[in-house]
């Protein structure tokens, strides 16, 4: 797979997907979204992929939507553009990604971060929603994800002051689930993303989505729907091969079916 805006990388059943505009700290143009999405489409239908990670260069995992491809645009053009539905394309992927932030994500780029499934930061890294500095706003689910990630106080605090949070407080916040130092970064993300891959196929894609139905739900209507997933597992081979594996007392091999 070749792209303009982005680097694919195969290990075994891991797929990096690597933001490559270093120069504009990885501003998302519309090129990279269409690549971005294009890649984790082709990826998910690839049974040989078990999990993806998202990452950039060490100053930017991405500073935002490109400020100079959106200067001119109109009312019209903006809602022409096939960018809103692309984002979404993405975030209807069934395999699990990664976000392995390191440096700013701002704008865009805490959004791109915030619909990969959890981030992992360096350090180094910095969240942001600027866009009112622009006199914008957040334009691809930040004022949602954020508010669902960190709460309402967090959330309007970034969102009115345009302010960046570092990684201690991302991960306070419950924006992040690890921080790393910056030359772990890649090595702590392919070890969980290789963990996540070697488990059943099937399953992954319904505890992702079972997650996910926690965002958008309320409880009775999410534990209903868990227990039908639940049960669904018992139609696997991978659970039968599972279940057997840890009575037998050995690793499972999933067949993934
Ligand atoms: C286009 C960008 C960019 C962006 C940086 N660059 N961010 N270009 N869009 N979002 C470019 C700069 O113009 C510059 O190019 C080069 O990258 C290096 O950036 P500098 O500003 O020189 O670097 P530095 O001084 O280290 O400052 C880093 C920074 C700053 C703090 C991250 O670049 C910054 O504030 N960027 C904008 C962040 C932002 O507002 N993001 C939200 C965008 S709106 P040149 O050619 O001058 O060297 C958004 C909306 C999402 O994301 C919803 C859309 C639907």
């Amino acid at each position: 797979m070749s792209y303009e805006t982005i680097l694919v990388e195969r290990r075994d059943r891991v797929a990096v997907i690597t933001l490559n505009r270093p120069k504009q700290l990885n501003a998302l143009n519309v090129q990279m979204a269409r690549d971005l999405t294009d890649a984790a489409r082709e990826l998910d239908a690839d049974e040989s992929v078990g999990c993806m990670v998202v990452t950039g260069s060490a100053k930017a995992f991405a500073a935002g939507a490109d400020i100079k491809e959106m200067t001119g645009l109109s009312y019209m053009d903006a809602h022409r553009l096939d960018w809103f539905h692309l984002w979404d394309l993405l975030g209807a992927v069934r395999k699990p990604i990664i976000a392995a932030v390191s440096g700013y994500a701002l704008g865009g780029g805490c959004e791109l971060a915030m619909i990969c499934d959890f981030i992992i930061a360096a350090d180094t890294a910095k969240f942001g929603q600027p866009e009112i500095k622009l006199g914008v706003m957040p334009g691809i689910g930040g004022s949602q994800r954020l508010t669902r990630a960190v709460g309402k106080a967090k959330a309007m605090d970034m969102v009115l002051t345009g302010r960046m949070m570092d990684a201690a407080e991302a991960e306070r916040s419950g924006l992040v689930s690890r921080v790393v130092a910056p030359d772990r970064l890649m090595d702590e993300a392919l070890e969980a993303a290789k963990t996540i891959a070697a488990m059943s196929l099937p399953s992954t894609r319904m505890n992702k989505e079972a997650v996910n139905v926690a965002f958008e739900t309320g409880l009775a209507q999410g534990v209903r729907f868990e227990r039908r997933l639940f049960q669904a597992t018992f139609a696997m081979n991978d659970q039968k091969e599972g279940m057997a594996a840890f009575v037998e007392k050995r690793p499972a091999q999933f067949s993934h079916d």
